[in-house]
């Protein structure tokens, strides 16, 4: 074989195979190849194998030295976009306050609404751009980020564009998505909002092309199932996917809805139960969990364990945002899966991987195999599992996007 670039000094390559979503026992299926070797042409993997089965020419090598290799990660859940801060709200959670009573008295995601409303769209980048650096670092090769700070329909717009130019400059792949966050305080304006948002934002997004899914947050204080379908209805017609933020302090429906409606992930699931947890069983809705959450708000970690082992597909995220997990690396947000959702080493890293890739409706990364981007972490030490095991140090050495070393 005739390949660009080889890279050697592989000591272990983990990777899952195959671009299906892994299901309940099959998160177990990571591969670990020892004495690997990565073949990359036209920034796209070529081979993969061990060292004594590699036959061929390669224009250039790189030599890594003896450290493990892992697919870059993917971050399937992130608002990385927003102004202000939310260090009151976090004083006066310490001091006792929960989440859902500073959102009830004006506060938390509508003091960000507030504060993201003032800035402009080059602010906005200018913000987004250290944090989007920061999961890169971390192994985040492929990120999503949401709208959802906007509330109205123009400033929903400003953020995707934003997100848009933000992502000219990332060198991970950003995949926007358009989160329909909080209904109007008056309950009197919330059907005007829900047609305004069908008939006006969506339709505008997907002529536009400036976001690839819809999001709608499901919850007692925040949108209701039927509103949430109405709009899952539109965006649908539109062919944008659609994805949920539900069951985080109440299970209202959203993982049935969710289920019902072919969405590509529900993510949160702080309060999911036994019975939501068989609905993703039976289904190919990813259960994306996001243990960054239950760490900085004090609530109960999501049911890896149970969703894995009933037969769902677990993915995972840091959800960065400043309300609920300002948490900067994709890899930590592995490693608290493990510690806080029992997920086993081998699981979070499928979580992180191909499951994310699934949950953007990706099938040509989160995983080493040849036709896939070339898209890696190297890391500092020679053990894969050094990626979930290590804390408040970056376990990656370096960050490969597209066959090219970008950051680390
Ligand atoms: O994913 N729960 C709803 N939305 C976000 C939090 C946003 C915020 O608090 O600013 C979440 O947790
Ligand atoms: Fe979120």
């Amino acid at each position: 074989m005739k390949t660009d670039l080889l890279i050697t000094g592989i000591a272990q390559l983990a990777t899952a195979n195959g671009a299906a979503a892994k299901h309940g026992r099959s998160m177990s299926e990571l591969s670990v190849l020892k004495d690997a070797m990565l073949a990359i042409s036209g920034g796209r993997i070529d081979w993969v194998g061990t060292k004594s089965d590699w036959v061929g020419n390669a224009a250039s090598t790189v030599d890594m030295g003896g450290v493990a290799v892992l697919p870059g990660l993917i971050d399937p859940h992130t608002h990385a976009v927003w102004a202000g801060d939310r260090l009151a709200d976090f004083e006066a959670r310490v001091a006792g306050a929960t989440y859902e009573q500073i959102l009830l008295a004006g506060g938390g995601i509508r003091s960000t609404v507030r504060a993201t409303a003032a800035a402009s769209v080059e602010e906005l980048v200018a913000l987004a751009k250290p944090r989007v650096e920061a999961l890169l670092r971390s192994g985040a090769t492929t990120i999503e980020v949401k709208s959802g700070y906007g509330f109205t329909m123009s400033a929903e717009i400003a953020m995707l564009e934003a997100i848009a130019k933000l992502a000219v400059d990332a060198r991970a792949l950003i995949v926007t998505t358009l989160l329909i966050h909080l209904p109007p305080v008056d309950a009197a304006d919330r059907a005007r909002y829900v047609e305004d948002v069908c008939f006006e934002l969506i339709p505008e997004v997907a002529r536009r092309g400036l976001a690839s899914a819809v999001d709608v947050f499901v919850e007692r204080e925040a949108w209701q199932v039927a509103e949430a379908e109405a709009i899952f209805a539109s965006a649908k017609s539109r062919g944008l996917a659609v994805k949920l933020h539900s069951d985080q302090f109440h299970s209202i429906g959203g993982v049935e809805l969710g289920v019902r409606v072919g969405a590509l992930s529900v993510d949160h699931l702080e309060a999911a139960g036994e019975s939501q947890i068989e609905v993703f069983a039976a289904s190919e809705t990813i259960a994306t969990i996001l243990p960054g959450v239950s760490l900085h708000l004090g609530i109960p970690a999501a049911a890896g364990r149970r969703l894995i082992d009933a037969g769902a597909a677990v993915a995972v995220g840091t959800d960065l945002n400043p309300g609920s997990s300002p948490l900067f690396s994709s890899a930590a947000a592995l490693g608290f899966a493990v510690r806080m959702n029992g997920l086993t080493a081998q699981e979070a890293i499928v979580a992180g991987t191909v499951n994310a890739a699934c949950a953007l409706g990706l099938s040509d990364r989160g995983r080493l195999e040849a036709g896939c981007a070339a898209d890696f972490v190297v890391l500092q030490d020679k053990d894969w599992r050094d990626l979930v095991y290590v804390m408040g140090a970056n376990p990656v050495r370096e960050v490969w996007v597209g066959g090219r070393r970008v950051g680390a």
